[in-house]
């Protein structure tokens, strides 16, 4: 698939004068994002926003795109064919790299079912601060869960493209953090995603 065509000519880059490093210092803590991926049902938005809470409460800045969310506005006029997906992860991408530049923990929690889109999002930023976090439930438990009842309808053949269903989940090869939502309680899939960040030096003493 094609790259979209830039029609934006004759722009000039401003440069600002408040930037990333500045905010980070004021904040007291590094801006990354945090790529939640798996299956619809396997827990990303739960996750995310358990951990955008323990974050928060640490004085954290903090801020979660949700795929459901941002298909009701910045991203309502797209479907779920490929190009639309693709569409999609990169409009959330170029958002999460702004909000990167705003010094915030960045999670977002979508399907992104392509390995090559998410890919395209992790060459947007820089190197280290683009952590993809796998949310591996098998297809049973989330289709047996079927919290939205989609994947019902889905098996009916009332929604086309639905992803595990009949369209592709592509699963990460090389995530940073693999995190099983479907073996570990929610309060220990927070603590496996915070420790992680202290690992990796993005927050101390949470
Ligand atoms: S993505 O594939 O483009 O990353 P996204 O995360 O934004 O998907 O949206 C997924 C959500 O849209 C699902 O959790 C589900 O509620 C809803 N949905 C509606 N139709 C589909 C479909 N065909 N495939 C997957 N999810 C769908």
């Amino acid at each position: 698939m094609n790259e979209p065509t830039i029609k934006s000519t004759n722009t000039l880059w401003h440069q600002a004068t408040i930037n990333r490093l500045m905010r980070e210092e004021k904040n007291r803590h590094k801006s990354v994002v945090l790529w939640f991926t798996g299956l619809s049902g396997s827990g990303k938005s739960t996750l995310a926003h358990a951990v955008e809470e323990k974050l928060f409460n640490n004085n954290v800045n903090t801020f979660v795109l949700d795929g459901d969310n941002v298909r009701h506005g910045l991203c309502g006029d797209l479907g779920f064919k490929d190009e639309d997906r693709k569409e999609n992860i990169r409009r959330v991408g170029e958002v999460a790299k702004l909000m990167l530049e705003a010094g915030l923990i960045t999670l977002t929690a979508f399907i992104s079912p392509y390995k090559e889109d998410r890919n395209r999002v992790r060459n947007l930023m820089p190197h280290g601060e683009f952590f993809e976090i796998y949310c591996y439930c098998p297809l049973e438990v989330c289709e047996q869960r079927d919290v939205k009842g989609l994947y019902k309808k889905a098996r009916q053949g009332e929604i086309k493209h639905f992803t595990g269903i009949s369209s592709e989940y592509e699963i990460p090869v090389n995530p940073e953090l693999i995190v099983d939502t479907n073996v570990l309680t929610l309060e220990e899939s927070v603590t496996k995603v915070i420790d992680f960040l202290s690992f990796r030096n993005v927050v101390t003493n949470i």
